[in-house]
């Protein structure tokens, strides 16, 4: 098998294709997109950090002056908000941005949520458990993120059911050279949740995020939209899939499985282990500023750098026996919350509702089984499963 994004076989089983480009080709052109792809967590790592690299380019050329072609006037709309928030923008404006929102997302904050997605997870877990079982990432893993950030936003229930199909449509944008079809759906959620954000921001009642970001004076409309459209994207889609891709890899391996159960001790190292062995942030890109040199291979300014994650995180030469899923691994430096100054803003949280909601299913369901073998959603970038459909 080769490298093929597009290809559902490759999407299921990438980790065979991986150990061959860190082999033999760990920084190779990859034609259908024009960019390099990087594979060695060395060489991840190592760039992610890179300030000759970014996220974008346009806080120093314009499109033209950097080579590349305009954007459709049509996805004006769509840049307009996802700029505005600081994961697509660099310094200065980056380090403005991430100082202005991590004043309003401290770690006390956040630390402080625990009792209440402990809460959230339980009840979840409990009607499931109720219900016989289901598909767990349609009763758990989505609605708990979804919940949780919609809560810290202030969000009223009526309105949550809107969150989802905003973000997964968003999110359409970043999968490899999508179809135009999924770049007008993705214009359309950025306008409406942009909309829909500014009439919150007008009104956002107390004691909530939006309120609180309302009350920093230096942040525009714009950037407190993009923002919200960010913590709600980014604050859900991840954690959902290392919940799917998570539960699938427990069933993979019964006795790692049995060895959680016995020992739930062991969930803050499992989590981190879920996170690495199968982490549904497959790749993610950075434009080249300035001409580099990666592995011996010189990469022009001007090009685009494809970092893969899943690949960084199953290098031999960091990870003890990469390819086993070790619920106790101690030593476990995966690059899935990336790495930087755009290392995830979140990340605190994103554990926090991890090890709340596999902790509630492994006590609530202890005789969890998988029904059927599940099927992947087919999207590589944002890798995760349709259903996982469980007994309890
Ligand atoms: C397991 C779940 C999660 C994973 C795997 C994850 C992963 C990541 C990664 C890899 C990045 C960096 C992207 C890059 O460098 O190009 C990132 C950035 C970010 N994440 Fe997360 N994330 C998760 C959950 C969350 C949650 C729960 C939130 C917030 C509620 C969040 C908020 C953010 C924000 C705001 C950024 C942008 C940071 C910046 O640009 O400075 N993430 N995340």
């Amino acid at each position: 098998m080769r490298f093929d994004p597009w290809d559902p076989d490759f999407v299921a089983h990438p980790y065979g294709v991986y150990a061959d480009l860190r082999e033999h080709r760990p920084v190779s052109f990859f034609e259908p997109t024009g960019q390099w792809l990087v594979a060695r967590h060395a060489d991840v790592n190592a760039l992610l950090r890179d300030r000759r690299l970014g996220r974008s380019y346009l806080h120093l050329a314009t499109h033209e002056e950097f080579g590349r072609p305009p954007e459709p006037d049509f996805q004006e709309p769509f840049w307009r908000v996802i700029r505005a928030g600081m994961l697509d923008v660099e310094p200065p404006v980056h380090t403005r941005l991430r100082r202005l929102v991590s004043r309003a997302f401290t770690p006390r904050m956040v630390e402080s949520l625990r009792p209440r997605v402990r809460k959230t997870a339980e009840s979840l877990v409990d009607s499931f458990v109720a219900k016989g079982g289901g598909d767990l990432i349609a009763e758990v893993a989505e609605p708990l993120p979804v919940t949780v950030i919609a809560d810290m936003l202030g969000i009223p229930e009526s309105d949550r059911h809107l969150l989802r199909p905003w973000s997964a449509d968003i999110c359409g944008m970043y999968e490899l050279n999508p179809s135009i079809e999924a770049q007008h759906t993705a214009v359309r959620a950025a306008q409406e949740f942009g909309d829909y954000l500014r009439e919150r921001a007008a009104d956002p009642g107390d004691d909530n995020l939006i309120a609180a970001l309302a009350a920093i004076d230096e942040l525009t409309m714009d950037e407190l939209v993009g923002t919200c459209v960010l913590l709600l994207n980014a604050g859900h889609e991840a954690t959902v899939n290392v919940t799917g891709n998570g539960w699938w890899a427990l069933f993979r391996n019964p006795a790692e499985l049995a060895r959680l159960r016995e020992d739930p001790g062991l969930l803050p190292t499992a989590v981190e282990e879920l996170m690495r062995w199968d982490t549904p942030l497959q790749m993610f890109e950075r434009w080249v500023l300035d001409d580099i040199e990666v592995g011996g291979v010189a990469i022009p300014k001007g090009v685009e750098v494809a970092l893969l994650f899943g690949s960084a995180n199953r290098d031999p030469e960091v990870f003890a026996e990469p390819d086993r899923l070790d619920v106790g691994r101690a030593d476990n430096p995966h690059i899935s919350f990336g790495a930087g100054i755009h290392f995830c803003l979140g990340a605190p949280l994103a554990r926090i509702e991890l090890i709340e909601s596999f902790g509630a299913l492994l006590r609530k369901a202890p005789k969890l089984e998988l029904l059927r073998e599940p099927e992947w959603t087919g999207n590589y970038i944002i890798r995760g499963l349709r259903s996982l459909e469980m007994s309890v």
